[in-house]
């Protein structure tokens, strides 16, 4: 190994005591190879058993806890318990050169375009007529909100049935908990919303009952992890700030959070809104204060970024890089750094990916993270 880059070869210890071998993992990253009924595809297995080396946690693209939660079809599901057998055999997959694998927990709330597909509802913390979506979504009832907790409970179950190290509650993206956090999407007046402490109450519920279950069924080593987007700013329309983040990400460790994933695109990113005149991750380290390891995803594209990232946290998780390049982490570990892919040129059909991905990156104003040296 080049010395240069020893650093992110150092261990690292998560909250409940399980010791890290290295400062990568890799970001959950929905890969659309699922079958149409969510039972985990082949492309699903092809994919990670060529990533199963790519970070000392391997996250599972997003996973939906409820039906009426599905982002879109041909992502993984965990909403019922056939589902198990498939996952248990990912999780043997991933796990296979000794690194953790973890399952995304999601619901997708508004942007539940699956569940709007199957049954023509999707489900939010208010009834908002967002004017990104085609459809105005069905605000929860408290009921409804208690189920969906209860199926994060559920969902935690089925991931230590299939044997899986963990899981990673998804916050981030505009999804269902992060809906509930901004002030943009939750007008609601009940335990759920209304004020800055309520808007809080469903991801820490969720939380929770995450950690709850792991516990009751497989003990402190079950590593629960939790995703979030750091901040919410699009213009005028201001969902929070990263100094109303740092509020929440207080109560998530306080609420025994194994670690801490930062969702970002670029983990440079200065604050569009607030902050302290530093980089938002910088902010969010500093809160963290090594109480938990941190996680940052954002636009870590070579061995160079992920040294630089680790200014502002532990470990350095990488999403286009290993998907371009499976190799990335084990070559810099054999001081192969030269031959490091950086660009999919020539290579895009070869690397494992469903069609379904492939066509959704070839698709004109695709909302994925573009990919150098793909031929749109
Ligand atoms: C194809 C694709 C699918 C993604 N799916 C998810 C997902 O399921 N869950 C999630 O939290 N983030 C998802 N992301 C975001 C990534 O985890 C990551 O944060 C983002 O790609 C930025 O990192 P990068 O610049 O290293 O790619 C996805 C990104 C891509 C490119």
């Amino acid at each position: 190994m080049n010395k240069k880059y020893e650093q992110l070869f150092k261990p690292i210890t998560l909250g409940n005591g399980v010791v890290l071998d290295n400062r990568f993992a890799m970001a959950p990253m929905l890969i659309f190879a699922s079958n149409e009924d969510g039972t985990v595809g082949e492309d699903d297995y092809e994919y990670f058993k060529l990533r199963n080396d790519t970070g000392s946690l391997i996250i599972t693209g997003a996973a939906a806890v409820s039906e009426e939660g599905l982002g879109m079809i041909h992502q993984l599901t965990v909403y019922d318990d056939e589902k198990v057998p498939g996952l248990a055999k990912l999780a043997d997959i991933i796990k296979a050169k000794g690194n953790k694998a973890v399952l995304q927990l999601h619901n997708a709330g508004r942007e539940a375009l699956g569940a709007y597909q199957k049954y023509g509802k999707a489900f939010a913390p208010s009834k908002i007529n967002f004017p990104f979506l085609d459809y105005v979504p069905e605000e929860l009832s408290h009921d409804q909100i208690l189920s969906i907790i209860d199926d994060y409970g559920q969902a935690t179950r089925r991931a230590i049935e299939a044997g899986s190290d963990g899981v990673e509650i998804h916050g981030a993206n505009h999804y269902l908990l992060q809906q509930f956090f901004s002030a943009y999407s939750n007008t609601r007046n009940d335990d759920w919303g209304g004020s800055f402490e309520k808007r809080m109450s469903f991801p820490l519920a969720v939380l929770k009952k995450v950690k709850e279950v792991a516990f009751e069924k497989a003990g402190k080593d079950f590593i629960v992890g939790y995703r979030i987007s750091p901040e919410e700013v699009h213009g005028e329309n201001i969902g929070y700030t990263v100094d109303d983040s740092v509020k929440l990400i207080d109560k998530i460790i306080d609420g025994g959070a194994d670690y801490l994933h930062v969702s970002s695109l670029d983990y440079k990113a200065m604050p569009s809104a607030g902050g302290k005149g530093e980089p938002i991750a910088q902010t969010v380290y500093n809160c963290i204060n090594g109480r938990v390891p941190m996680l940052l995803a954002g636009s870590i594209l070579t061995p160079d970024d992920a040294l630089n990232a680790l200014r502002y946290t532990d470990i350095a998780a990488l999403g286009r890089a290993v998907i371009i390049d499976p190799g990335f982490v084990s070559k810099l570990r054999s001081g192969r750094e030269d031959e490091i892919d950086f660009s999919v040129a020539g290579r895009f059909d070869k690397m494992g990916l469903s069609r379904v991905l492939i066509d959704f990156w070839k698709m004109e104003n695709t909302p994925l993270p573009t990919l150098k040296g793909l031929n749109y």
